[in-house]
Formats: C-alpha cells, structure tokens, sequence
C-alpha cells in the first residue's frame, strides 16, 4: 500500500510545524506549446535545504494565513487556496491558520509559493489526523499550480506533462553543495515562457536522457557538464546580468551552473562547501543580492512534519 502523508497521528489538533524547501532544477527541457497555453517540459527537480516554516492550528472556521513578508496576503495566496482545497476535498470540520515564516523569495524560480501550498496540504492532513496517500495529496496540488505536486515528498524526482506529473528518483550518491544567487529583482514565471523562441521547441529529449544517466553515477564533475535548463535563453534575455552570474560560478569553480526553474536565481553546484565558500566571497562583491550555500534534501519522509 502506498505510505500515507502526514498522518503521524491519529489525534487532530495541537500545532503542527512543517517545513516547505525551495528546489532547483538539474535539467528543463520544454519541448513544446501545448493548447492549453501550458509547456510540456521534462525536468529533474531538487529540493534543497533553503526552508520556509509553515505553523499549522486549528480554528472555529475558515482559513486564515499570515505571513509578515508578504503584507497584503490574501485568499489568492497559493498557501491559503491549499488550505481551502484541504478542507473542500476531505470535508474536514472547522478550520485552519497558517503562519508562514518566509526564507525563500518570490520570482527567484526556487518555488518557494508552491512549497509553501504543498506544505498546507501535508500538515492539514496530520493537523486533521486525515490519513492520504501521496498521490491523493498530489492530485490535489496539481490544481494549485505545476511545481505543487513536487514539493508533496520532495527529494529527487522527475517531472513531466506541466511539471505536475511527479516520479521520484534516486538520491545524489555524491557530495554537493549548491551556491544559489537570488538577484533583487525576480523575474514572472509568465513572462519568461513567454519570450520562448518556439523555433528552438524541438522535442529533443536526448540531453535529457544524457543527464539522468550521469545522475545516476554520482561523478559531479560530469553531471555538471550535462546541466542545461531551455528557460535560460528567454530569461538571460529579460536580464542579461543572469548570464554573467552563471559564468562567474563556474569560471569560480562551480562543476556546473544553470538558472533556477524561470529564474531569476541561478545556482552552480561545487564539490564541498569551502569551494561554494570561496565562489561565494568572489561573486558578492561583484553581483547584488543574496546568496545561499544549501544542500540536497532527500524525501519529506525522513524529516517533514512535527506536531505537538
Ligand atoms: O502552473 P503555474 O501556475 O505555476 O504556471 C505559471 C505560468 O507559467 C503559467 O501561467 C504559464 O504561463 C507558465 N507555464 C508554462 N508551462 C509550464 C508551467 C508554467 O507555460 N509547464
């Protein structure tokens, strides 16, 4: 049987603390435009150990989510429309307040609003004692938005169809340490598929195949030449200082760098954390914003949810 999310317990109430990690993508290929105004993609997803806190209780009625780095929030919120969906589906009793304790930016490409949004979903199901399977919860998440399904377990994992069609796969065997640079400025997720030049949507997934194959080795200096992501022609368009990033990351020793998801971040991934270190002193003095050593977090399984 497939292991259930987030029902730790069988008593619902109490608090529950959960955490919601960015992600970085090791590999995107869009391949087409579908009609529905969406990209069919095959992406390789990575969360990572840069987290936002979400503080789950219960409450009389309704969903209320507050978060004081993003003022103005509202029920548009993906975190918040998660909770709502929660209580819809399951026709659990009462309702639920959300505190979000923000680390990861807005338009950086890291998910940060789709983490947040799987993460309401997995701590409503311990925090109402409901017992889900993975592939329930994610059924549900997939109506938030394409990165949602992802950040249910977490980990490793191949995404397909929007991004929503989620496979796990094995952890990195290696050392890793990615260096991801979050610029001031973020870019629209919107905006950037839709600079794509679509003469360069062929279908290929070659390189993708290629990059699965060297995940599966665990020699980081080959999976870094294997990196790509075909959001960075559209996205390097909109900011041109992106592309000097990637370039300083790795003429600083990165194996590999690539943009973040849509961007605006962009990470290189180094071989222990002195080297990220060094990279890290070199490119602050020559590139604004924020930069964040992180490293790779397996499944939600073995660190997700706490409840008290
Ligand atoms: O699914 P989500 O709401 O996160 O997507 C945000 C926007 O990104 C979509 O409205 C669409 O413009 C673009 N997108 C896309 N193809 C994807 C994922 C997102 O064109 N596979």
């Amino acid at each position: 049987m497939a292991s259930p999310v987030g029902a730790r317990s069988r008593t619902p109430g109490g608090t529950v603390r959960i955490l919601a990690p960015a992600k970085i993508n090791l590999g995107l290929a869009v391949l087409g435009r579908r009609g529905d105004g969406y990209h069919e993609l095959l992406t390789l997803f990575q969360a990572v150990s840069l987290c936002d806190r979400l503080t789950l209780r219960r409450r009389r009625n309704g969903v209320r989510v507050r978060c004081p780095a993003l003022p103005g929030l509202g029920p548009d919120n993906l975190a918040h429309r998660a909770a709502v969906l929660f209580l819809e589906r399951t026709g659990a009793a009462g309702g639920v307040e959300i505190d979000i304790e923000k680390r990861i930016p807005a338009g950086g490409g890291l998910g940060g609003g789709s983490s947040d949004a799987a993460a309401a979903l997995v701590g409503c199901c311990t925090l109402f004692g409901v017992r889900a399977t993975a592939e329930q919860v994610r059924s549900w998440a997939a109506r938030l938005g394409s990165d949602v399904p992802f950040f249910v377990e977490g980990g490793a994992a191949m995404g397909t169809g929007r991004g929503e069609a989620v496979q796990p796969v094995e952890s990195w065997q290696g050392e890793a340490t990615a260096l991801i640079h979050i610029p001031p400025r973020g870019l629209a997720t919107a905006a950037v598929y839709g600079r794509l030049d679509r003469s360069a949507l062929t279908g290929d997934r070659r390189r993708f195949s290629i990059l699965l194959a060297r995940w599966g080795k665990g020699d980081l200096r080959r999976l870094g030449a294997a990196l790509f992501n075909d959001l960075e022609g559209a996205a390097f368009a909109l900011n041109p200082r992106l592309a000097a990033v990637k370039d300083a990351l790795r003429a600083e020793g990165a194996s590999g760098a690539l943009l973040c998801g849509s961007g605006s971040s962009v990470v290189g991934l180094f071989a222990d954390p002195a080297g990220a270190g060094r990279a890290e002193r070199v490119l602050r003095g020559r590139f604004p914003g924020r930069f964040v050593r992180t490293h790779f977090l397996g499944s939600r399984k073995r660190w997700g949810v706490v409840k008290r």
